[in-house]
């Protein structure tokens, strides 16, 4: 059941979204991501030395267009491509005009089938000169993505089987959270069964409590809809909030994650199915919530 290449991180996200300048205004000034570089169509932010945690593409369609993670070494990267390309499923390198837009060396991207999700093995990338200096809040990292899958148990199985994830908590038949193994963070990806494949929602994490409650005024002083929380996720033990970006799309702040060893990890914990497996202090999410944002097809 092991593939042969180790995870490092979850690198970055890509979104689509419908106003390039609208949504840099949110994620630069009210979440609190740094903007590395911006063109025509695509805006590069970050939360780290990344050049990007976070890349915007102007499009007519919100939705989610790719997920990026790193891998320890080159090494891996070259042991992913032919894993990938030994189970069928035609992994593509990143064409160099692509890679020199985005400051990044050598990449493939490969779509699992099912969720319609396409990642990306991010080579190295770009690191800045400069640190990120936090603004509106203190962001520790890109956290997680979650999806909605209409196959959600083929799903399930090929992003463990063939992608080498582990489950780290699951809700019977319903939902997975899933850590890029031997990262030690509860989850940096995580699905959901839904009617239809859908980007549920992009979590950043910070690295104080007063974060999140200081967001819960300044996104209501923005106009900005808070869809769910404050509240505490009992899988992963978070404190969070969840608000839409000017597209509908749901973006979470979370502070504190259980983490994995590497050896020796608990066994995943099969949740109840009710409200209170995902919510401890009984906020109640807006029928918004993790609804907006497609997975997008289009390689
Ligand atoms: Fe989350």
């Amino acid at each position: 059941m092991a593939v042969p290449f180790r995870y490092r991180r979850l690198a970055y996200a890509a979104l689509t979204v419908t106003g390039l300048d609208r949504s840099l205004a949110f994620y630069r000034d009210l979440l609190g991501l740094d903007l590395a570089s911006r063109s025509e169509d695509m805006a590069c932010l970050r939360c780290s030395r990344d050049h990007h945690n976070l890349v915007l593409y102007a499009g007519s369609e919100p939705g989610l267009k790719r997920v990026g993670f790193q891998l320890e070494a080159e090494a891996d990267l070259d042991a992913a491509f032919e894993h990938f390309e030994r189970l069928g499923y035609e992994p593509r390198r990143v064409a160099n005009a692509e890679l020199e837009r985005l400051k990044q060396g050598p990449s493939f991207r490969v779509r699992e089938r099912r969720s319609g999700l396409e990642i990306e093995y991010a080579g190295a990338i770009m690191q800045m000169a400069q640190p990120y200096v936090p603004t509106v809040a203190s962001i520790a990292r890109l956290g997680h993505v979650v999806i909605g899958s209409a196959d959600y148990a083929g799903a399930i199985g090929a992003f463990t089987a063939d992608f080498g994830f582990r489950v780290s908590d699951f809700v019977e038949g319903r939902f997975s959270f899933l850590r890029c193994f031997p990262n030690p963070l509860h989850h940096s990806l995580a699905l959901g069964a839904s009617p239809a494949n859908h980007l549920h929602h992009v979590n950043f994490m910070v690295t104080d409590i007063d974060d999140v409650g200081r967001a819960i005024h300044r996104m209501k002083k923005a106009s900005v809809k808070v869809v769910f929380g404050p509240g505490r996720h009992p899988p992963s033990g978070s404190v969070f909030l969840y608000f839409l970006d000017p597209d509908g799309m749901t973006v979470e702040y979370s502070y504190g994650m259980e983490e994995f060893p590497e050896l020796g990890a608990r066994e995943p914990r099969m949740l109840e199915p009710v409200p209170a497996s995902l919510d401890t202090w009984g906020a109640v999410p807006e029928p918004e919530f993790g609804k907006g944002g497609r997975i997008e097809q289009a390689a």
